[in-house]
């Protein structure tokens, strides 16, 4: 079979890797791809991720038997509903279901139409009244561009002067551009958080082992938001009896909403929680797989993912057993020193020889220049181990990112340091 992955990430070179363990797949092709992603599949870095015409005209053109598209922005643009027109059966949501993620206003909407419990919230069309509201509020409050902001679009002022300016940034000055014509104000709630994907065919729905992302950039939660600079699963926070309150008050009530909104939800859906103190609440939905979640979540799957893909694709979910490897994984990201602010490309990557049989490198940002590979973005790499014990994973992970080296390398020391806190208080 002909497969192809549109994206060229950490999260991509996951899903390739394990796509790759299905002898049925002979060629993969990455588009765009990047350095890294080229040892394991054909990248075509001419075609970028939001090229959806020449995204379907290159998968018609190669014969491509089944497509993945992994990250969010072609997914809002519609490249699945592109494919699917052009006959490639593919994995992704669909544009309209794509909204979960692509418009805050729709999930919160949504949400609170079909009782689904999250942080309480008003829509802001006008700046002046937003900033009357925010007179009466109490602080910290939690403002949120609608559209897509690269992760950045959530401000969490401690005051009315910083929500003031949270307000001008996101809808005068317009810093995430068109994402900031609405915003969502919204309750601060506090508790753990736990990321949660699962694949649906609209209908059935198999969660993956759960996982904690580590977004700030600095040790101790401390510094800007970032994409992600490490991730653990399984994540100790989320119990087999919160599983169960979750798929019953939140996952199957979503599956259930969208079907009812006329948009059914097929691919990976992922749901960004907190356990509050009253209980599960769902902070954002994503249309895709986390990026670095993915990181630790497919090196724990036992069944093969192209199956799953294809059940989902040809709605027959219910009917697959998805199993996954006892244990624990941790993935610690190699970035370029001084992201997500300015950071410098183009820096030669030292590599070991052989990584050790439980460790993967995923690239998430090099490219080829001739034979060497450099930094080419702000997340370079995700070091990722699976292990029988999170400290273990976490030990031969940091020990196996030692031996990796660029100018300006930067990681986290403490990923994983409050999951092992939450599993040896229990
Ligand atoms: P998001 O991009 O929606 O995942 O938000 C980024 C981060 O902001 C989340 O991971 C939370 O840490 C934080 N956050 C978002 N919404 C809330 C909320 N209602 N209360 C507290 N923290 C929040
Ligand atoms: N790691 C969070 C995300 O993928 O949005």
């Amino acid at each position: 079979m002909k497969l192809l992955v549109v994206g060229g990430g950490g999260r991509e070179h996951a899903i390739i890797k394990k796509l790759r363990e299905n002898p049925e797949a002979e060629t993969i092709y990455a588009l765009p791809g990047n350095g890294g992603i080229a040892a394991d599949a054909v990248c075509v870095p001419q075609i970028g991720a939001k090229d959806i015409s020449a995204i379907v005209d290159f998968s018609v053109e190669h014969q491509v038997d089944f497509a993945v598209v992994a990250p969010d922005d072609p997914l809002a643009l519609g490249c699945v509903d592109a494919l699917h027109k052009a006959g490639i059966p593919c994995f992704g949501p669909d544009a309209k279901a794509a909204r979960i993620e692509s418009s805050k206003v729709f999930s919160k909407n949504l949400m609170k139409k079909y009782g689904i419990p999250t942080a309480d919230y008003q829509v802001f069309h006008d700046p002046k009244e937003a900033m009357a509201y925010l007179e009466g509020a109490s602080f910290p409050i939690v403002i949120k561009a609608d559209g897509l902001a690269l992760g950045k679009g959530v401000l969490i002022p401690q005051n009315l002067g910083e929500a003031r300016d949270a307000v001008k940034t996101i809808m005068e000055d317009k810093a995430f551009g068109d994402s900031g014509n609405e915003i969502v104000i919204e309750q601060f709630l506090t508790g753990p958080e736990v990321s949660v994907l699962a694949f649906t065919d609209g209908t059935a729905i198999r969660p993956m082992v759960s996982s904690m992302d580590h977004k700030r950039a600095g040790d101790g939660d401390t510094g800007l938001n970032t994409g992600g600079m490490g991730t653990v699963a399984p994540n100790p926070c989320y119990t087999p009896e919160i599983a169960q309150v979750c798929m019953d008050t939140i996952f199957l009530p979503t599956l259930a909403a969208m079907r009812a909104e006329g948009c059914p939800f097929k691919g990976c859906l992922y749901f960004g929680l907190m356990l509050t103190p009253d209980g599960p609440r769902v902070i954002e939905y994503n249309c895709r797989f986390g990026d670095p979640e993915t990181q630790v979540v497919l090196p724990l799957l036992k069944t093969d993912l192209l199956t799953i893909m294809q059940a989902v694709e040809n709605e027959t979910l219910g009917e697959l057993d998805v199993e996954w490897h006892n244990g624990a994984a941790a993935c610690v990201i190699l970035a370029s020193g001084g992201y997500p602010a300015h950071y410098e490309k183009g820096k030669p990557i030292t590599l070991p020889a052989t990584f050790p049989a439980n460790v993967t490198c995923y690239h998430a940002g090099d490219k080829l220049e001739g034979d060497t590979l450099v930094t080419s973005g702000g997340r370079v790499l995700g070091i990722t181990a699976a292990a029988p014990t999170l400290r273990q994973a976490l030990s031969d992970a940091y020990a196996a990112a030692d031996t990796v080296s660029f100018e300006g390398k930067y990681l986290r020391h403490d990923i994983g340091r409050r999951a092992l806190a939450a599993l040896e208080g229990q």
